[in-house]
This record gives structure tokens, sequence and C-alpha cells, in this order.
């Protein structure tokens, strides 16, 4: 399957996509020497950013997109490797398990929160966001039109969904596996975007992804114009337009 992301399109909200990041490195106890881990690095900026706030002895980013890792930073102690994150199994434990807005495509998360802590070593810290944001226009509006017939043919009956937990969930299963200090909570990030029409554009850099790749160029032009017709209309046409994205923040520390 092609890979769809493109840095550039992504890279086009990278000051709202910054702030979950430092909110989720806020709660990251820095210690000594670290070992870090940053699952779905995407372009390695924020791995670069991760890695030297922390001081970290090592850090590693992993992604399966070829073209999100094409040009990655260079600093002494970062690497960076092709890796899909469901295949991750290392064989040296880390200090942290960092994951920013990426864990969501990843399915089944009791068994994923369970793989991530056996690669933590005694101490070490998971810090986890991912969006939460399956109920606005602008996901359920994608979910609508891929089940449509036509597009329901043309995807043989894929649906994106972030397989999600409910917040409080999260919670117990931190409790479960031995983390004996934790914070878990969701937050409402306020993005104001240049008008509406800008929020087609944040989606295709994340969320349609995963409907581009599975389309046909024709195909993939369709969807995005249906897109853009049924999630207009829906959306206030003020400038600047508020996007409103809950996203769940999740950090917790081993004995
Ligand atoms: C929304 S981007 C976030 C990138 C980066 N963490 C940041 O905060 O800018 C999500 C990244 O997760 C990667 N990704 C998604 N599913 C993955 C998987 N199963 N294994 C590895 N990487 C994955 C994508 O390739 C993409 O680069």
């Amino acid at each position: 399957m092609p890979d769809p992301w493109d840095p550039r399109q992504y890279d086009r909200f990278r000051t709202e996509r910054a702030q979950p990041f430092r909110d989720l490195l806020a709660l990251v106890q820095p210690r000594p020497g670290m070992r870090v881990v940053d699952l779905g690095c995407g372009t390695g900026d924020m791995t670069l950013e991760l890695h030297r706030e922390l001081g970290a002895r090592e850090t590693l980013g992993i992604d399966d997109s070829a073209s999100m890792l094409a040009k990655v930073p260079r600093a002494e102690g970062l690497r960076f490797e092709q890796l899909d994150i469901a295949k991750f199994a290392p064989a040296e434990p880390f200090d942290l398990a960092f994951s920013n807005a990426a864990l969501h495509w990843v399915p089944d998360h009791p068994s994923l929160l369970r793989r991530l802590t056996r690669a933590l070593r005694p101490g070490g810290q998971l810090a986890i966001q991912m969006p939460m944001n399956d109920d606005h226009p602008s996901h359920q509006t994608a979910f609508e039109l891929a089940r449509s017939p036509e597009f329901r043919r043309l995807l043989h009956g894929f649906e994106r969904r972030a397989e999600l937990l409910e917040p409080a969930q999260y919670s117990s299963w931190l409790h479960k596996l031995g983390f004996v200090r934790q914070q878990v909570r969701l937050q409402i990030y306020a993005h104001l975007l240049e008008s509406r029409e800008q929020v087609i554009e944040w989606v295709r850099g994340a969320l349609l992804t995963d409907y581009q790749k599975r389309l046909a160029p024709a195909d993939w032009e369709r969807f995005l114009r249906r897109y853009r017709e049924l999630l207009l209309p829906q959306l206030d046409d003020e400038r600047p337009f508020l996007y409103t994205y809950p996203r769940i923040l999740i950090w917790g520390e081993l004995p």
C-alpha cells in the first residue's frame, strides 16, 4: 500500500500540533542519562526536542512511514528506525516510552500498553498523547462518506476509527500494569484556524491519509471533493475558525 504521509501537509499546523507535544513532555520526570523511545516519531523534529529537553543519553525514534522519516535531524545519541509500532519489542529496556499523536492508529490498546510496559525498566515512564476527536464533524463526515455505498465498495468496507478506550480505562490499565504514579487527563485544545477551509487541510494531513492510501488517485480526488461539500455547511463560516480538539494525555511511572 502506498505511503500517503506528506511531511509538508502534516507540518502546516506545526504550531498547533506542538502544544500538546509540549504538554505531554511537561508530564515527564527528567532523570539523568535516560534511554528514550519515541513511537510514531514522524519527521523527527519533536524527537530531537524531546532528546534535548530531557538531556537523554540515547533516543530512538520509530515510524513506519518512509516519507516522514526522509529528512530526520541528526544529533549525538539520536537515531531513527523504520518500524511498525505493533512490532516494537526491544531487546534492551527504556527509561521512557513516549508517543505523541500516533498510538490511536494502533489497535488493541490493552495489549499495546502491556507490551510498552514490558519495554520499560524499573522506574520507567510511559507518556502518551492521542486525539479523541471522533465526534467532531471533521471526523464524522469522513466516517459517513466511507460508509456511503460508493466509497464502501471502493474501500472494501474500511472505516478509519481510532480504537480508543475511555479516559478512566487508561487510568485503570496503568494501575493494573503496576504504575505507582499516574496522570490521565482529557484536554480540549482550542485551535484558531484562519477559516473553516483550513479544517480540511488539517484533516488531510492526518485522518484522511488512511483513506487516501486505499483509493486510486481519481477516487481519492472525488472523496476529497465530497468530503468538502458535506463538511463545510456544518462548520460556522467565521474567521478565525475555532477548531475544538479534545486530546487525552496519559503519563505513568513504574516503581
Ligand atoms: C500524527 S503523526 C505524529 C508525528 C509526531 N509524533 C509528532 O508529534 O509530530 C503520526 C505518526 O505516526 C506514524 N504511525 C502511525 N501508525 C504507525 C505504526 N503502526 N507504526 C509506526 N508508526 C506509525 C505515522 O507514520 C506518523 O508519522
